[in-house]
């Protein structure tokens, strides 16, 4: 099995979300979906307790280095006591004051709040609450929907157009993928015993009522290639399908489990006929191409699967019983082949983290409850996999890593490793898993104490993400970076020598990683809007709250603006999704009464930039003298950047602008290859001592192949040229093997084994050894392009009761699901 460390596994993934959903396969798959959406997007901060998922399950080892998440440490700091304030831009008050709109729903609070942009650029937000009453067996519910055209300054109650419908409240608001202004809203309605669709083209201005011939278990999904053709699964498991928005359905297939739209108008669903969905490892993957006229069974005996990127990825059971192992399709599902698996046993899992056009990230549990394992990184056909990162926290049960793409910056991501020792540390890499290493200590702050080692202290940032957020820590934001703001990371973190569990402060990062610095004492829920050019943070404290901070150079200074004289229980900060907005609202409560001030900052950014705002800025950048600086994956990216000082606004039509220059090629744009790993600090690849002198076979599309390297393979995606060019030959060796298991006929090997390792032979033993048990983790995908926020009932209460004390309760509540919110879907994933 050491011969396979070189190697990997797989998973399913998605990525590029920080928080990603565990499904659990089979019969809870769809019940787990409709949380999903609601977690995903709407509580960022939610846990384990919101999700209804298991509690995380926290080895002692990481405890240990907890200290107690605050107990009573009192969350009220004074601003400004280790960051910057700034002057003022002249009049920003009265400015501000003049765009401050505040708006009062006259309804009492005790429900969940869903919320959803329609459109972009609309200005469209329609908000859902509904609320249940259990009486005796039934269950009365109802509906209220508001609509507001001008970004949340106004709303008007537009109940009616539903009639007052109730609407499940997992299910909330499905808006279209494409902008178009399609809505649509699931209700139940009690006379008819059924579920009623209210369906709107027109930006939510009306809804046209629509009874469905069957009972939603999850919201319905839009077809991202085609907002009109809708797929729903029903409660018994019939697949529907509708080619009209939701007019008139059929029925496609029945006994359906998992149901996913593909590229190309193409639907994946897990079926099994003669059981039930919960019967994992026994269910048919079938595909369609025509809208369900035909189905295709494109594997059996599957455990679960997901789309990433250009992968299709399965986990299929091997021989007899529970052993499974994963298979990898790049041409969606016709030719399969097995990846490298390393041995895993029945308690493990495996996770994708990412995968994309070019590769897939996994997560390869350990053996034993450690809560950590290893990230493997593929080739670009996902089968031959290399060794990442060891010691990657990622907890069994609640699907907590705190794995994180940044967005900002090509290449860059983030996760929280375990150290031999016991403490926390987060780690980088800045070339897509090729190397990582620890953040260095900001340069504007202090160790944290709190640390409790004897050894020398090392003042590093360890940057607190989904992972802290499940321990229930004071962290109200996860990191948060996007395309359109380059190089700027914000996120929450403590420095030292290793993660504290104190409340932790905001740092930025506008270099994508390689530097940070201190920019808010205490926790904060923040936005990005109008590309980076302004950054906004309200403080996270269980008071109530009357001031927004907003910093114009990226987080280096922050203003701080009264937006009301009769402070608020905050709620979420939200503006409209991909960061171009000027609008911010900020939802809360107060009497108990819904309240939503919204603030334009248009006026407060007087001018347009100029071409004389931007300055060139090379990404990447370490040694600006090099003549391999800023090469990453093979070339490298000048970026225009807004000057610091420059006060002025984008604009809602700004584009990134850029230009890249290839780099010859050096190690470090290779991984080291199956049976090579690297020493630490070395960019060499050494042969794995049991390795030596014996050829490399494995199986690829039913065929024997013989690896010839010298140890190196280029990083899929890489795009260097010339410079170092090591040989790699895959040698056809003319002989049958295989590739995977999906078909029980599969010929046999034909050459007897020779001394050679032939890979596939060592992974068929480690199947029968060992259990694969495979976790499909994947971003959520909820059918339509929505923002939800939820208010905690649990909030209102303490409210209601006087409590002044407020626990972890609170940090899961309500939360901006703009972090949550990503515009790569898996769906967009699918190209
Ligand atoms: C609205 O609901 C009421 C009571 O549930 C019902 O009597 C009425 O017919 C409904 N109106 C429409 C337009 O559906
Ligand atoms: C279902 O069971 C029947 C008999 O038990 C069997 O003939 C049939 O092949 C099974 N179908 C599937 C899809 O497994
Ligand atoms: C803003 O509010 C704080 C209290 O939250 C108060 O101390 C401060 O004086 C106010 N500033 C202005 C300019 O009103
Ligand atoms: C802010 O909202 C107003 C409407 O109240 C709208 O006209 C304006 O375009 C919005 N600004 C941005 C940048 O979205
Ligand atoms: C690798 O480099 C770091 C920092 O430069 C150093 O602390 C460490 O000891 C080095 N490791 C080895 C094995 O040389």
């Amino acid at each position: 099995m050491h011969s396979l460390s070189g190697g990997g596994h797989v998973e399913p993934s998605f990525s590029s979300l920080g928080l990603v959903v565990k499904l659990k396969l089979g019969i809870f798959f769809a019940s787990m979906i409709s949380v999903s959406c609601f977690l995903a997007l709407g509580l960022l901060s939610s846990t384990a307790t919101g999700s209804g998922l298991p509690p995380a399950g926290i080895p002692g080892s990481i405890q240990r280095n907890l200290v107690e998440p605050r107990r009573s440490e009192p969350l009220k700091r004074s601003t400004g006591v280790n960051e910057q304030t700034c002057t003022a831009p002249p009049g920003a008050e009265s400015n501000l004051r003049s765009n401050t709109h505040s708006f009062t729903f006259t309804l009492g609070s005790v429900s969940p709040l869903w919320l959803s942009w329609v459109g972009e650029g609309s200005g469209v937000l329609l908000v859902l609450t509904t609320f249940q009453v259990p009486l005796f067996m039934m269950r009365f519910g109802q509906s209220n929907l508001y609509r507001s055209e001008d970004y949340g300054k106004t709303f008007k109650d537009v109940s009616h157009l539903i009639n007052h419908t109730f609407v499940h409240s997992e299910f909330g608001i499905a808006s279209s993928p494409d902008n178009s202004g399609k809505v649509i809203l699931v209700g139940e309605v009690s006379e008819i015993g059924g579920a009623r669709l209210f369906r709107s083209q027109d930006f939510g201005l009306t809804f046209v009522p629509t009874d469905l011939p069957f009972e939603p278990l999850f919201q319905i999904q839009y077809n991202p290639g085609d907002c009109n053709t809708l797929l729903s699964l029903s409660i018994t498991s019939d697949l529907w399908l509708s080619e009209d928005f939701g007019a008139t359905w059929r029925k496609i297939h029945d006994s359906a489990c998992m149901v996913r739209w593909g590229p190309k108008n193409s639907i994946y669903i897990t079926t099994n006929y003669n059981g039930s969905c919960n019967d994992k490892g026994m269910l048919a993957l079938r595909k369609t191409t025509d809208y369900g006229q035909t189905f295709k069974t494109i594997a059996t005996r599957v455990y679960s699967f997901i789309l990433g990127g250009k992968f299709l990825i399965a986990s299929i059971m091997t021989g007899k019983g529970t052993q499974r192992v994963i298979h990898v399709s790049v041409d969606g599902g016709e030719v399969w082949n097995m990846a490298q698996l390393p041995i895993i046993d029945p308690e493990q899992f495996y996770s994708v983290l990412e995968a994309d056009q070019d590769l897939i990230f996994i997560h390869v549990d350990d053996p034993g409850d450690s809560g950590v394992g290893t990230i493997y990184v593929s080739d670009d056909r996902g089968i031959v996999f290399s060794k990442s990162l060891e010691r990657n926290i990622y907890t069994t049960t609640g699907g907590d890593t705190d794995f994180t793409t940044v967005k900002s910056l090509r290449g860059v991501y983030m996760t929280t490793v375990l150290t031999e020792d016991g403490t926390m540390e987060t780690m980088i890499t800045f070339d897509q898993g090729g190397r990582w290493q620890t953040l260095h200590g900001p340069k504007n702050s202090h160790c944290d104490s709190g640390t409790s080692t004897n050894r020398p202290i090392t003042c590093r940032l360890h940057i607190h993400a989904s992972y802290s957020t499940t321990l229930k820590m004071n962290v109200p934001s996860l990191p948060y970076s996007q395309p359109n703001a380059v190089g700027l990371i914000l996120a929450h973190g403590s420095v030292g020598d290793g993660e504290s569990a104190l409340s932790p402060n905001v740092y930025v990062s506008d270099d994508g990683g390689y530097s940070w610095f201190l920019a808010l004492t205490g926790p904060h829920h923040y936005e990005i809007l109008d590309s980076g050019a302004l950054l906004l943070a309200v403080e996270h404290t269980n008071s109530p709250v009357n001031q927004i901070k907003f910093s114009t150079n990226e987080g280096q200074c922050w203003n701080i603006y009264n937006f009301t004289n009769d402070p608020l229980y905050f709620g979420a900060i939200v503006s409209e999704p991909g960061f171009r907005s000027m609008n911010v609202s900020l939802w809360g409560y107060r009497n108990r009464k819904k309240i939503v001030i919204t603030i334009d900052f248009r006026m407060l950014l007087t001018r347009d930039c100029t071409e004389k705002d931007y300055v060139q800025w090379m990404a990447h950048s370490t040694d600006p003298n090099g003549l391999q600086d800023g090469c990453v994956l093979g070339y490298k990216e000048t970026f225009l950047r807004l000057r610091k000082d420059s006060v002025c606004w984008n604009g809602r039509d700004y584009a990134v602008a850029k230009k890249l220059a290839p780099c010859t090629c050096t190690m470090d744009d290779y991984h080291c290859d199956f049976g090579y790993y690297r020493r630490e600090n070395s960019s060499e690849c050494v042969e794995q001592e049991e390795m030596i002198g014996r050829p490399l076979e494995f199986c690829l599309n039913g065929t024997a192949e013989q690896l010839q390297t010298s140890g190196y393979r280029k990083i899929p995606g890489d795009q260097c040229e010339g410079g170092f060019q090591p040989t790699r030959k895959e040698i056809e060796l003319k002989r049958i093997c295989t590739s995977n298991l999906l078909h029980q006929n599969s010929p046999s090997e034909t050459s007897s084994p020779n001394a050679a390792i032939i890979v596939m032979i060592v992974i068929v033993i480690l199947l029968m050894s060992g259990v694969a048990g495979v976790w499909l983790v994947k971003k959520y995908v909820c059918g339509g392009r929505f923002l939800v926020h939820r208010y905690s009932v649990m909030r209102e209460h303490i409210e209601a009761n006087k409590i002044e004390e407020v626990d972890d309760v609170d940090t899961q509540n309500v939360e901006t699901g703009k972090a949550q919110y990503n515009e790569d879907s898996d769906q967009d994933l699918l190209e």
